[in-house]
């Protein structure tokens, strides 16, 4: 019997529309290899049969270059065992398929430009766009793609549990990985919030353990929502408060004001505080408290119809009870690292908070990360979370103010 196993590798000017509805999914150029402008095909075959070459594209697809990246520099300068390697002119690395390239068509400020126009055309219209195959193979290139966007960057302090990592990127959660993460608009329990969001994976999760980033409209959950819900949270706001103890004492597990602001002193936290539009109070032990009262709703940006836009179930004590690090505890409320009440301080009704959260759950829909994706999220429009893992998968991401 004949077999045949071709791998092809062509230019692919084509784009592809409609991942999960609303998603646009675009697979960069496959132009890897060096000096070639015309398709480059690989075929072995065994047996006796000539091979029939025009009819082999109804049998295979193509294999994308992804799949074939190491995904690690392997050295060869002086590698033992391996001779001329110790000479001097040797590469220090191994090439990785994906780094042969045309250096004009490799540029990463070039691919900036590009997706810079394709975002600010496209994410009003879809919400959320996945770019795949960007010659983007590490964090330093990342970063690179990052401030040749040329967007400015969100800076205004209260963005939630991540580790700065230099250039406005930060790491998507610090949470602990099992944790799933419940749709939220980013930062839509301040004044202001960012209005992109920008994710690069490092490290795609292992095939069946999770960690997908799950997706949803806000136009879509609106439509679900009781409207006696969203008229109840529209007339009395929603109100976040926040806890952050200090690190000098035991008054709670979760990170201190330090950790979260990256201060030690307290002007400094009441200067970003105010700047920000925020009410806070500090304890005797010097613990801090700030909330800030919030619509539950914003004008869609292209059509102006009222959506749902908050975060008033994941920044609920009800969420931080099931985390891991809360099992088992008794501390009140208002000791978690966030607390939502209506906005006359009375408490939400369970309820609501159920019908919110199945809400959001009927119309969520996730993907499966590649490392070195990058997607965008346009914040007012689409809300996002993440299904815990286990494993390894890492995710950075970066905030984006227009
Ligand atoms: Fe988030």
């Amino acid at each position: 019997m004949q077999r045949v196993i071709v791998q092809s590798i062509k230019k692919n000017n084509s784009w592809s529309f409609g991942w999960l509805s609303f998603f646009w999914f675009h697979r960069a150029k496959l132009t890897w290899f060096h000096g070639s402008s015309q398709d480059i095909n690989f075929s072995t075959y065994t047996g006796s049969d000539e091979i029939k070459t025009t009819a082999w594209t109804s049998y295979f697809s193509r294999l994308p270059t992804q799949e074939l990246a190491l995904g690690y520099r392997p050295r060869i300068a002086e590698r033992p065992y391996l001779p001329g390697s110790t000479s001097g002119d040797f590469l220090n690395f191994f090439l990785d398929l994906k780094r042969v390239k045309k250096p004009e068509e490799f540029d990463i400020k070039g691919w900036s430009r590009v997706c810079r126009e394709l975002v600010d055309a496209e994410l009003p219209v879809y919400g959320a766009i996945l770019v795949r195959n960007l010659p983007l193979c590490n964090m330093e290139d990342f970063k690179t793609f990052l401030q040749n966007l040329g967007y400015k960057f969100f800076e205004h302090g209260v963005t939630g549990y991540r580790t700065p990592l230099g250039e406005h990127v930060y790491t998507a959660s610090d949470d602990p990985p099992q944790v799933t993460m419940e749709p939220h608009n980013e930062c839509s329990y301040s004044p202001f919030f960012p209005k992109k969001v920008i994710m690069f994976c490092v490290k795609e999760p292992d095939s069946f353990c999770g960690g997908e980033t799950v997706l949803l409209k806000n136009q879509d959950l609106t439509t679900i929502l009781d409207p006696e819900v969203t008229r109840k949270f529209e007339e009395k706001k929603i109100r976040y408060q926040a806890f952050l103890p200090n690190k000098n004492t035991e008054a709670g597990l979760q990170k201190t004001w330090q950790d979260r602001f990256w201060v030690d002193d307290p002007q400094a936290v009441e200067n970003t505080l105010e700047s920000n539009g925020w009410s806070f109070s500090w304890d005797k032990d010097k613990n801090l408290r700030f909330w800030y009262l919030h619509s539950p709703v914003i004008p869609h940006p292209v059509t102006g119809e009222k959506m749902w836009f908050n975060q008033l179930t994941c920044y609920h004590a009800s969420y931080y009870r099931a985390l891991p690090l809360f099992e088992n505890t008794s501390i009140p409320d208002d000791q978690f690292p966030f607390h939502s009440y209506y906005g006359d301080g009375s408490a939400i009704e369970p309820a609501v908070l159920q019908h919110i959260r199945a809400a959001m759950w009927s119309c969520a829909m996730g993907f499966r990360w590649r490392t070195f994706d990058v997607a965008i999220l346009d914040n007012k429009q689409v809300l996002h979370g993440r299904m815990g893992w286990s494993g390894e998968r890492k995710l950075v991401t970066s905030l984006i103010d227009e």
